[in-house]
């Protein structure tokens, strides 16, 4: 049987790139599409789960990244820069890696989870701390790319938004037709903007029949959309979706506009019961800023704003294990500790609270 090739080479012919362009890829794409027998129930909607933390660097930004390396090359670009919440660093780095080129990533101090912050590093990235949050990262990127020998891989390079459209394609391919509903969480605002590109190509071309409602979801501290003014110091514990003034802002409000849908927000409490709900009920492990779609669809739920029997697709962007201490903590902060025994099975038994037999 042969392998899965990666986004580009699965759908070439609807992506803005030359026949002969050679694909830069780890085999991104293909990820699963996890019906959620809990979240159905909870909601009472036909609730699936696409599990983008499958992906080669555990995130979503592969889909972008395969074309955005992939397009560098063409264009002759030895050297790759990006401003980054942790998992655009990742991917970039380990794509740059398997192209060839330099890399250089300028990430919010502090503000980084640990997985992702390895993951650059390993792939030998250059990583620059910024005094600054993100969108500060972004605009010193955008001026670098300007004056130097730099390729801005971030996702208003339009290459980025084209591969990840891919993840509506694959949606629609299992479902049969597009959802009536499709959750994100937002951060940059490029996915969703991204999404909305590739359910409306699927409709024109008459792969799809309908276009989802687009929800998406900020989080409560850093939802300049919803807010409808910048934030200049967003916060929340999200790290992924940090972000105070969106790159793609216009191009969010429009999907959600032209959808029908919403941009709404969610707060740290209500990302952290979804994550939780996804980890316990779901066998879904996965970064809390991935959660916020989540949180977002509870949320509308619990306001009676989830048509009964929809069928809905939930993206949850980045996997569990690039910000693992969340698993590790109880509600109200207190660290979670294994309980220890000897090499005994009667000890093992009770620490277990299996009954003496
Ligand atoms: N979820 C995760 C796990 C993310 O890393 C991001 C964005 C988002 C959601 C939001 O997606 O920006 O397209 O609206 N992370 C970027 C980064 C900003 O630098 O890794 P968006």
């Amino acid at each position: 049987k042969k392998q899965w090739q990666g986004v580009v080479e699965e759908y070439r012919s609807l992506l803005n790139i030359a026949e002969t362009t050679p694909a830069v890829t780890l085999g991104e794409g293909g990820t699963p599409l996890i019906h959620a027998e809990k979240l159905s129930e909870l909601t009472g909607a036909n609730v699936w789960v696409k599990y983008e933390g499958l992906n080669p660097t555990a995130s979503f930004k592969d889909r972008g990244m395969t074309m955005a390396i992939t397009k560098a090359v063409a264009q002759g670009a030895k050297a790759v820069i990006c401003a980054s919440t942790g998992n655009t660093s990742a991917s970039a780095a380990a794509y740059a890696t398997k192209a060839g080129l330099t890399c250089a990533v300028l990430v919010p101090t502090g503000k980084i989870a640990p997985g992702k912050m390895s993951q650059a590093i390993a792939h030998g990235a250059t990583l620059l701390e910024v005094d600054g949050n993100f969108d500060d990262c972004l605009t010193l990127c955008r001026k670098l790319s300007e004056s130097y020998p730099v390729h801005l891989v971030n996702s208003v390079n339009p290459d980025r938004i084209e591969g990840q459209k891919t993840a509506s394609f694959e949606v629609v391919d299992v479902l049969g037709d597009a959802p009536d509903i499709h959750v994100l969480p937002v951060g940059n605002a490029g996915n969703i903007t991204a999404y909305w590109k590739g359910y409306r190509q699927y409709q024109e071309i008459g792969a799809a029949t309908r276009l989802p409602q687009m929800w998406g979801f900020q989080a409560a501290g850093s939802a300049p959309i919803v807010l409808g003014h910048p934030v200049d110091e967003p916060d929340t514990i999200a790290t992924a979706i940090r972000i105070g003034n969106p790159a793609s802002w216009q191009q969010a409000v429009e999907a959600r506009d032209s959808s029908g849908g919403v941009i709404d927000s969610v707060t740290d409490d209500e990302i952290l019961r979804a994550h939780k709900i996804l980890s316990r009920e779901e066998g879904i492990f996965v970064e809390p800023g991935s959660a916020s779609s989540v949180a977002g669809l509870l949320k509308m739920s619990e306001a009676g704003k989830v048509p009964a029997g929809a069928t809905i697709a939930v993206t949850v962007t980045g996997h569990g294990l690039k910000d693992p201490s969340w698993a590790l903590h109880t509600a109200d902060g207190s660290e979670i500790e294994p309980k220890r025994v000897s090499v005994d099975a009667v000890s093992a038994a009770r620490a277990l609270g299996l009954e003496d037999r």
